[in-house]
This record gives structure tokens, sequence and C-alpha cells, in this order.
């Protein structure tokens, strides 16, 4: 199996790409191809820009996706939405592909210091992924960052804990 992680975030200190390498440790056999959003800056979209063209690395983001059997990912949340730098991504993406997620499997994150744990970034995910060719298998939201997780150990609340390891189960019972 082929994955390829990203986290929707292009902070040098992303919670987000934490969570992301402690998911894939529940893939141990796969290739992992785990790309920094930051290697994927590109002018912030605009219809006059794009007559130019379209930036090299929207076309690598696009077939990072297209080499890939699944896609892990967690997305971050600013202002109940997508962080600029995932929407900048996945606006130009969407003009070269309107189905930006080439109808791959998904397992979809998210989370934030908050209780909330980025559900509202989730929410839109689940509204829109669809929509551009995402199949979502599954979702996880961790809440509380900073009191449910730790990099040696991973997600320390139990419960929390408990559903992760069922959905990764049921994602890779149902691939
Ligand atoms: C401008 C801004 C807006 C934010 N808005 C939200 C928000 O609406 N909901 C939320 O849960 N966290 C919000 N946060 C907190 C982020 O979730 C937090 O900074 C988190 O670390 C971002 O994920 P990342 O570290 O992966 O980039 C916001 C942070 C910033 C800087």
């Amino acid at each position: 199996m082929r994955i390829f992680a990203f986290a929707g975030s292009n902070s040098s200190t992303s919670i987000n790409k934490r969570l992301v390498i402690f998911a894939l440790k529940s893939f141990p056999e796969a290739e992992i191809n785990l790309i920094d959003l930051n290697d994927y800056e590109m002018p912030i979209f605009s219809v006059d820009r794009e007559k130019a063209g379209y930036p090299e690395q929207a076309y690598l983001f696009l077939e990072n996706i297209n080499q890939c059997d699944l896609i892990v990912c967690s997305l971050s949340e600013n202002n109940r939405n997508f962080s600029v730098a995932f929407k900048n991504v996945f606006d130009w993406c969407s003009r070269i592909n309107a189905k930006v997620f080439q109808d791959k499997k998904m397992f979809v994150m998210t989370t934030s210091p908050g209780g909330f744990g980025g559900g509202n970034s989730m929410n839109l995910a689940k509204n829109i992924f669809p929509a551009f060719g995402g199949n979502i298998l599954q979702t996880f939201s961790l809440p509380k960052f900073y009191e449910n997780f730790n990099d040696e150990d991973g997600i320390l609340d139990q419960t929390l804990l408990a559903d992760f390891n069922q959905k990764i189960k049921d994602l890779q019972e149902n691939f």
C-alpha cells in the first residue's frame, strides 16, 4: 500500500503533522510519502495569475495523489476553516483537476488545542471532499491536543485511543 500523507498546515511545529506521524505508525508495511506543505507554497491563487499557467507545485501535489492508494491527512483549523496554506494548494489543484483527490481512499483527521479538535475543518472536509473525488473511509478528530497527545506515547486519553485504533482497524479491514 502506498500512502500519501500530509498535514494541512505550513507550521514548522504543526500539531497536525505530529498526529499524521503518529497515525502512520499504524501502517508499518506501507510505502510512505509524507510531504511538508511548505514545499508546495505557491502565490495566492487568483484567476488573473492562472492565465499565466499553473505552478509546478500544484502538478506535483496532484501527482503525489495519483501515485498513492491511500491519503492520510490531518487538517488544521484557522477561524473555523482550513488553513490558508492548505486552501491555496487545494484551489490551485482544483483548477487543474476538479477531482483533486482522484477517487482515492482517505483517512482524514483534524486536531487543535481546543475542545472541538478542529471539528469545523472536519465538517468542511466531510461536506466537500467527496465532491472533489475524495473517498473518505474514516475520520478522526483529536480534541485538546496538548492534553491528549505526546510524541512518545501518542494519544494519551484511553477512550480517544480506543476510538482511533478501532477506526484504523475498520479502515484496514475494508481497504
Ligand atoms: C489565525 C488562527 C485562527 C485559529 N482558529 C482556530 C479555530 O477556529 N478553531 C480551532 O480549534 N483552533 C484555531 N486556532 C488554533 C489552531 O488550531 C492551532 O494554532 C493549531 O496549532 C494549528 O494547527 P497546526 O499546528 O497543525 O498548524 C487558530 C489559530 C490561528 C493562528
